[in-house]
């Protein structure tokens, strides 16, 4: 099959960078040769093998995907280290410096690493630094900003409690903790976090990666979504019945939640479990408790798990995947993917039409139309 489409849709800076938009029809892949090849959930997707393409590029799945991506769309690495996993998730950007934050890969202690985006020329790649945060703040996962600095959830390590952290996002980067249980217990190991639009309490999720990838003991707690007030200190649980409640998000307006249910990938124990959830579930938000209430299937993804979410100003669903960032309109369909051809655990807006994704080694960027809603309200 060859694509219906294919362009050279965009040159970078000097010509140095072509950009791929490829145009595929959902209904050319509806029925494939029944001697296969067919694939598994962890190998990624490409409806045209032939064609040969070099990561990264656009997949348009849906004509509306063309709006998301604007004329003139690129994406290219802008920050690397062969050697380290400084970009695995937690990304945090800070608007008044520039600056984006990640958290690291689990093995080297997951440190988090600052870049100050000022530094971008249109070809050339940046660097990173490591944040000397203070010794409580033991395996960071997620991040979003907060009042104008990083929020970071631990997976807490051995005996040491996962916390919720707020951390100075300007020197000497100082640490508070807000929290590190639940009335007396620990919590498993927690994943990710935001702050809803409206209220401006912490959501959070947690999970029991940190007891399956061995750095944690045997879970207290089911894994779910909690809610915690800052200003009160009232933590409550807002949503349950997961298998690995992973990435969180909510809708501009605050009434929908997002969570990116990772159950199919079950850590070093459990390996990888087809039969679970790799499924974003949607959520209406309770107006008076903002409990999680109506849960139905947002979109289950096709390739690898779903991790970090985030929302751009139109309401569309950008989801961190085993094949890059897969793009969902507020109803669930398919636009397209900001395809890297490896997974990718979060992403982030770093201001108008510019999008970072996250690939462990690497971090692109993507220039597109797409506006990401604001995080820090
Ligand atoms: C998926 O298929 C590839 C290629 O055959 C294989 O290497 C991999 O182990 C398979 N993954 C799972 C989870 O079965
Ligand atoms: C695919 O592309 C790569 C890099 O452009 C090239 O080295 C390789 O020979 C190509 N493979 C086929 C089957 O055309
Ligand atoms: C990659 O990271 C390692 C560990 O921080 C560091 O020693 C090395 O200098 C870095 N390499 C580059 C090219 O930045
Ligand atoms: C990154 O670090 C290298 C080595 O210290 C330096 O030569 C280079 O100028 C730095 N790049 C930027 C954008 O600061
Ligand atoms: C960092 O220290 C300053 C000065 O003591 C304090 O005002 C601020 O609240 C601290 N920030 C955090 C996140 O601990």
């Amino acid at each position: 099959m060859i694509p219906s489409f294919l362009s050279l849709a965009a040159f970078g800076a000097l010509g140095l960078c072509q950009t791929l938009v490829i145009r595929e029809d959902k209904r050319a892949f509806a029925v494939l040769d029944p001697n296969g090849p067919f694939r598994n959930a962890s190998q990624t997707f490409e409806p045209n093998p032939t064609a040969n393409l070099t990561a990264p590029y656009f997949q348009v799945y849906d004509e509306r995907f063309m709006d998301i991506l604007g004329p003139n769309p690129t994406i290219r690495v802008i920050v690397e280290n062969d050697t380290f996993s400084f970009a695995h998730d937690g990304p945090i950007w800070i608007p008044e410096t520039n600056q984006l934050f990640t958290t690291g890969g689990r093995i080297e202690g997951r440190p988090v690493s600052m870049m100050n985006l000022n530094d971008l020329t249109p070809t050339g790649l940046i660097n990173f630094t490591i944040l000397p945060l203070d010794d409580a703040v033991q395996i960071n996962n997620g991040g979003t900003p907060f009042r104008g600095d990083l929020l970071l959830v631990t997976t807490g390590s051995g005996p040491l409690p996962p916390s919720v952290v707020r951390v100075n996002s300007r020197p000497p980067f100082n640490t508070t903790i807000l929290l590190n249980n639940f009335y007396g217990r620990q919590f498993n190991s927690l994943n990710d976090a935001k702050v809803h639009p409206l209220s401006r309490a912490i959501f959070f999720t947690d999970v029991s990666y940190g007891f399956e990838n061995g750095f944690r003991p045997a879970p207290l707690f089911p894994n779910q979504v909690y809610r915690f007030d800052p200003d009160t200190g009232d933590v409550r649980v807002v949503a349950d019945g997961f298998s690995q409640c992973n990435g969180i998000a909510f809708s501009p307006d605050g009434r929908t939640a997002y969570i990116a249910d990772s159950g199919e990938s079950q850590g070093q124990i459990g390996g990888i479990q087809p039969t679970l959830p790799a499924t974003i579930y949607a959520f209406d938000v309770m107006s008076d408790t903002q409990a999680f209430a109506n849960r139905r299937v947002f979109a289950f993804i096709d390739t690898g798990v779903p991790d970090g979410l985030s929302l751009d100003t139109n309401g569309n669903v950008y989801a961190g995947c085993g094949d890059g960032t897969e793009v969902f309109d507020p109803k669930g369909t398919l636009l397209g993917k900001i395809f890297l051809g490896v997974s990718s655990a979060n992403m982030i807006f770093v201001g108008p039409k510019r999008l970072v994704l996250m690939a462990d080694t690497k971090i692109f960027l993507a220039e597109i139309a797409a506006e990401g809603m604001d995080l820090d309200l």
